[in-house]
């Protein structure tokens, strides 16, 4: 079993990567961190023990950094509604938050299982940039970090989803993802060039076939993605597409490329600008993805629970 970290903003998508995850015997998840993005950290928190105590389980859930470390937050409320979680209505959480910030939980677990850990990172990366800022020999401890965000233009899909080449995670924090990218550790981005791709997105005809399926988890994907569905003509299950590689490593193709981020420009804020492919230097992006083999999984894994 693989020991992960969640990070996670959650929202609709974030929503269904937890489920993924809690339902995948390949993965051991030892804590959820949670992280100002698509909501403020505290609707993120509290979504997050929602999302826990819907499966059933008690996972530790630490509340981290509640602002970007450049810039202000721009919630997005359209494509995750008002509470976070789309149209779906869950009862307020018995869990509690743990009080350990978020930062000291993954120092403390690094510490502890050092190269054994993963951290899926499928929201903005202040977290996890602040522990490197923190304690930067965290880099040569840690195994690898799996974030979703970035647009680097490696395939015809994809486009910025915020501004024209700037994908939201990053937008929202593009120094935290300047210093992760950068800091030695083995990232795997996983970005809109893939999430995008027709194969990997669940279609209206697939949608309506879900909501027919009235198993509980599928009552509750319909609910969190309906919005997404209407606003983009197809669902992009972004973050658990990123979660999925930590399950299986042959659902995503990557190349090694090194990666600028812009920090300040206008209309650029947040664009993650390829230089260099096929290098021996920088860090993995993913460029293909096998979507029968993901959506397999979200249909076991999720929809049929
Ligand atoms: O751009 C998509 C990403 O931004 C996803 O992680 C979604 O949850 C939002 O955080
Ligand atoms: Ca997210």
């Amino acid at each position: 079993m693989a020991k992960v970290i969640l990070d996670v903003d959650t929202g609709v998508d974030d929503a269904v990567a937890i489920i993924l995850a809690l339902n995948s015997p390949e993965l051991e998840v030892m804590g959820i961190t949670t992280v100002a993005g698509n909501v403020n950290v505290e609707r993120a928190t509290e979504n997050t023990l929602k999302i826990v105590e819907f499966m059933g389980r008690n996972t530790p859930v630490f509340p981290g950094m509640g602002r970007p470390l450049w810039g202000e937050l721009r919630e997005d409320r359209e494509s995750h509604g008002e509470s976070g979680l789309g149209d779906a209505i869950l009862p307020s959480p018995k869990l509690k938050p743990e009080a350990c910030h978020a930062m000291d939980f993954v120092l403390q677990s690094i510490d502890v299982w050092g190269k054994e850990l993963t951290i899926v990172a499928t929201g903005p990366l202040t977290n996890l940039a602040m522990t490197i800022l923190k304690e930067p020999q965290v880099a040569l401890k840690v195994g690898r970090i799996i974030s979703m965000g970035g647009y680097f233009g490696l395939t015809p899909y994809g486009r910025g989803n915020v501004l024209p080449f700037s994908e939201f995670n990053v937008f929202t924090d593009p120094l935290a993802a300047d210093i992760v990218y950068h800091s030695g550790i083995e990232v795997i981005a996983t970005g809109l060039d893939v999430t995008m791709n027709p194969r990997a997105q669940v279609d209206g005809q697939t949608y309506e076939e879900i909501g027919k399926m009235k198993t509980r988890n599928a009552l509750l994907f319909t609910s969190l993605l309906g919005r997404l569905l209407v606003k983009e003509g197809a669902i992009s299950l972004h973050d658990p597409l990123a979660l999925s590689y930590a399950i299986s490593s042959s659902i995503l193709k990557t190349k090694r490329c090194t990666v600028e981020v812009e920090l300040q420009g206008e209309l650029t804020r947040g664009q993650t600008v390829v230089l260099e492919e096929d290098t021996e230097r920088g860090i993995n992006v993913a460029f293909d993805v096998d979507g029968e083999q993901f959506l397999s999984l979200i249909h076991e894994r999720v929809l049929w629970r």
